[in-house]
């Protein structure tokens, strides 16, 4: 069954009535949606764990990197790509954007009751279980760490270990260029982790653009461990789906879809789709 919701757009820019497609049966897309590339580390955890679904990827590379931008900018990005992804069927969105989470999950939710709405947050829980009392380096984007839903999932976590947040502003624009990985990206990464070198027991990847940054991170590093939010995601939309019986038996497919009309983009998306992720 298809539901759609039908709201009146109150802005200067169109007075039309937009469609919301959301479906109610396991054929819908999963949405993935990130402020670029990133959010592929995550779809390519999904499509490990559920290879059967059909995926919706939408990045919004014209407009990344969201992390330096006010929460007025992130919420207002983030709704008209949501808005836009909404015109396809789909059962599920994910949003696949530490920073998007962060800023808009709640009023996402609060929009879309109908839709299943999984965010990303930074894997605090597993670093705190897996290093009690230790210090866990936490890297993300100025707007996640600044954020008061962080600043409340941190509170959570202090009595069991510590944490030091780390920004590191300039590795999402070098990912969306393929530069993750690049003697550029390791300079840099350099000089914002030499004051916590030999100090921190474990590193939180923080934004989901920085697992295609993982070998310049762990050459800074001494190859701590790296935790990755995006395995306890999918598995979070995998146990969402199972339970309202919307998995979907086959075959699986992927739209790609990216406000940027570079054609760089969606090879570098194809590229990074290809590339295997570390496995924990
Ligand atoms: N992938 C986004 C995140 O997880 C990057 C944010 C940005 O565009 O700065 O936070």
């Amino acid at each position: 069954m298809i539901r759609r919701q039908r709201r009146h757009l109150h802005s200067s820019i169109s007075t039309l009535t937009d469609l919301v497609i959301i479906m109610t049966n396991n054929q819908g897309y999963i949405a993935v949606f990130d402020s670029g590339v990133g959010g592929i580390s995550v779809l390519k955890r999904l499509m490990k764990q559920m290879p059967n679904e059909r995926y919706l990827y939408y990045g919004d590379s014209a407009n990344a990197p969201y992390g330096d931008r006010s929460e007025e900018e992130i919420l207002a990005l983030t709704q008209a790509a949501v808005k836009h992804i909404l015109t396809r069927p789909v059962k599920a969105l994910v949003i696949a954007c530490n920073t998007a989470t962060a800023v808009a999950v709640e009023q996402l939710r609060q929009t879309y009751p109908d839709l299943p709405i999984i965010g990303i947050e930074p894997a605090l829980k597993p670093a705190a279980e897996s290093y009690p009392a230790g210090l866990i380096g936490v890297l993300g984007t100025t707007a996640t760490l600044g954020s008061s839903r962080f600043q409340a999932l941190m509170a959570r976590y202090i009595d069991r270990t510590n944490f030091v947040t780390i920004p590191v502003p300039e590795l999402v624009p070098m990912v969306e260029q393929g530069l993750g990985n690049s003697r550029k990206a390791y300079k840099m990464l350099k000089k914002i982790l030499q004051p916590y070198e030999g100090k921190l027991d474990a590193i939180v990847l923080g934004c989901t653009h920085y697992p295609f940054a993982t070998a310049s991170i762990r050459a800074c590093v001494n190859n701590l461990p790296l935790l990755d939010g995006g395995i306890g995601t999918a598995a979070q939309v995998k146990r969402i789906l199972t339970k309202r019986g919307l998995l979907n038996p086959g075959p699986g497919a992927l739209l790609w879809e990216n406000s940027s009309s570079d054609p760089k983009i969606m090879e570098l998306c194809k590229f990074l789709l290809s590339n295997p992720l570390e496995e924990p």
